[in-house]
C-alpha cells in the first residue's frame, strides 16, 4: 500500500469522537479513516488515570497494527491523561484534542476575558486545559466544571430531550453571572449538546468546539510529511468493542453518519 493511502486512525471511548471524525471527513474527503469506539468501556471520564492510559495504549496498539499513518486521539479524557504515553508507543504522529481546543478558545476570548472549560471529571481533575492555556500564554481567567452526566445522555441518544436541558441548566446556569466569554466543549461528546449549552449560557458566550481545528491540524501534519492522499473518495471503517448495531444506529440518529457494517474488536 502506498504510504499516503494508509488510513488515519481515530479513537474515543464511544460515540463522541465521531464529532471529530465528521470534521476530518469534511476537510479530508480523500483520506481513508478508521474509527475505534471503546463502547464496552465507556465512559472514560469516571475512570482512573491508570485505566484510561491502559485502555488508550491498547487501542493505539490495535490501530497501529492496521498500518495507520496518523493517530487522532478524539477524546479529551485520553488526550488529557494518556497522550504522552501513547506517543511513547507510537511510531506515527499522534494528535490530541486539547491543543486545538486551546487554539480555538484563544481566538474566541479577548485578553483579560473569562474562559469556562467543561469536560469529564477526569479531564477537569487533570487540569490539562488550564495548563495548556497558561503554556500558550493566554491572559484569561480559566474556570473549569465537570459535567459527568452529559456523556451518558449522549450515549443514550437523549441530546434534545427536556432532561438534557434540565441537567445543562443545573451544571451551567451559575456560570452565567460570571460573564463567560468563551466556553470550551472539553469533551468530544459535548458538541452534540451544543444548542442546549448555548441556550443556557446566553448570547454573550462563544461556544468553542475543537473538532475543526483538530482536522486542520491533521491536514497540516500530513502535508508536512508528504502523506496527504490525493484524489478519489476515502473509505471509512468503524470498529467498536461492543454492541455494534447500537453504535451504528446512534451514529445515524445523532450525526447522520452511515457507518455500514461495524466490526467488533474485544480486548
Ligand atoms: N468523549 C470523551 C472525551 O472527550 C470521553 C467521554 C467519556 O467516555 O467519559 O472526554
Amino acid at each position: 500500500m502506498k504510504n499516503s493511502a494508509r488510513p488515519i486512525g481515530i479513537f474515543d471511548s464511544g460515540l463522541g469522537g465521531l464529532t471529530v471524525f465528521k470534521a476530518l471527513r469534511a476537510l479530508l474527503p480523500a483520506e481513508n479513516l478508521v474509527y475505534f469506539g471503546d463502547t464496552a468501556r465507556v465512559p472514560y471520564g469516571t475512570k482512573s488515570p491508570a485505566a484510561v492510559i491502559a485502555f488508550s495504549r491498547e487501542i493505539a496498539g490495535f490501530l497501529l497494527k492496521k498500518k495507520i499513518k496518523l493517530l487522532v486521539v478524539a477524546c479529551n479524557t485520553a488526550s488529557s491523561l494518556a497522550l504522552e504515553e501513547i506517543r511513547k508507543v507510537s511510531r506515527v504522529p499522534v494528535l490530541g484534542v486539547i491543543a486545538p481546543g486551546v487554539e480555538a478558545a484563544l481566538k474566541a476570548a479577548p485578553s483579560g476575558g473569562v474562559v469556562l472549560v467543561i469536560g469529564t471529571s477526569a479531564t477537569v481533575n487533570s487540569r490539562a486545559y488550564s495548563r495548556a492555556l497558561a503554556a500558550a500564554g493566554a491572559r484569561v481567567k480559566v474556570l473549569e466544571k465537570a459535567c459527568p452526566l452529559f456523556v451518558p445522555l449522549v450515549e443514550e441518544g437523549w441530546c434534545s430531550k427536556p432532561v438534557a436541558a434540565m441537567i445543562a441548566r443545573e451544571y451551567l446556569a451559575p456560570f452565567r453571572k460570571k460573564k463567560v466569554d468563551a466556553l470550551i466543549l472539553g469533551c468530544t461528546h459535548y458538541p452534540l449538546l451544543k444548542n442546549i449549552i448555548a441556550r443556557v449560557m446566553g448570547p454573550g458566550t462563544r461556544i468553542v468546539d475543537s473538532a475543526r481545528v483538530t482536522a486542520a491540524d491533521a491536514r497540516a501534519e500530513l502535508e508536512r510529511r508528504g502523506l496527504l492522499n490525493g484524489g478519489g473518495k476515502g473509505r471509512s471503517e468503524f470498529i467498536v468493542s461492543d454492541a455494534p448495531e447500537r453504535f451504528s444506529g446512534l451514529a445515524l440518529k445523532l450525526l447522520g453518519i452511515k457507518t455500514g457494517k461495524v466490526a467488533v474488536k474485544r480486548f
